[in-house]
């Protein structure tokens, strides 16, 4: 029996353009269909604040705000994320916080000596910004289990819980 090729959804070498509003620029981007958003905002936007660390999801480098929610970057196609309005680490600080010159999220990390090597930092620094939007109530536990989906190499976490908390302390004696 003769083996037929299967199917593909993503002819190889397939081209794809497509508009994006990435930190509030609109762009029109033409790449590889094939090619995942985090390689579409590395390559063809030049924002290589977006890490690739595992390329499959597990390790949350990757994590860049669609929407205003977390979404792994390296699990979707740039092509998917057409039309959607993405935050990267890039534009953090020009977010919430327009007049600071950092993100609470990150001014508080920074001040909690939350990171040490930095690679993991970008993914952190989105989902956390996220949260405590969504959770400005959250408990050290919530906390801990929130950022659970993203793995850092260096600091054992705690720091990286400590700063989140600052930063939830902050936004409350603001409130
Ligand atoms: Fe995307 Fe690890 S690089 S989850
Ligand atoms: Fe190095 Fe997290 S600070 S991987």
């Amino acid at each position: 029996m003769t083996e037929q090729p299967l199917p593909s959804v993503v002819p190889p070498g397939e081209r794809a353009r497509f508009s994006l509003t990435v930190n509030g620029d609109e762009m029109v981007v033409e790449a590889e269909a094939r090619r995942s958003l985090a390689d579409v905002l590395r390559e063809e936007c030049g924002l290589t604040g977006t890490h690739l660390g595992c390329e499959h999801g597990v390790c949350g480098a990757c994590t860049v705000l669609l929407d205003g929610r977390p979404v792994r970057s390296c699990l979707m196609l740039g092509v998917q994320a057409g039309g959607a309005a993405i935050t990267t680490v890039e534009g953090l600080a020009d977010g919430p916080a327009a007049d600071a010159a950092y993100h609470p999220v990150q001014q508080a990390m920074h001040d909690a000596h939350g990171f040490q090597c930095g690679f993991c930092s970008p993914g952190f620094l989105l989902t956390a910004a996220a949260y405590l939007e969504r959770r400005p109530d959250a408990t050290r536990d919530d906390v801990r289990e929130e950022l659970s989906g993203n793995l850092c190499r260096c600091t054992g976490y705690a720091s990286i819980i400590d700063g989140v908390l600052v930063a939830l302390d902050r936004q409350e004696e603001q409130a």
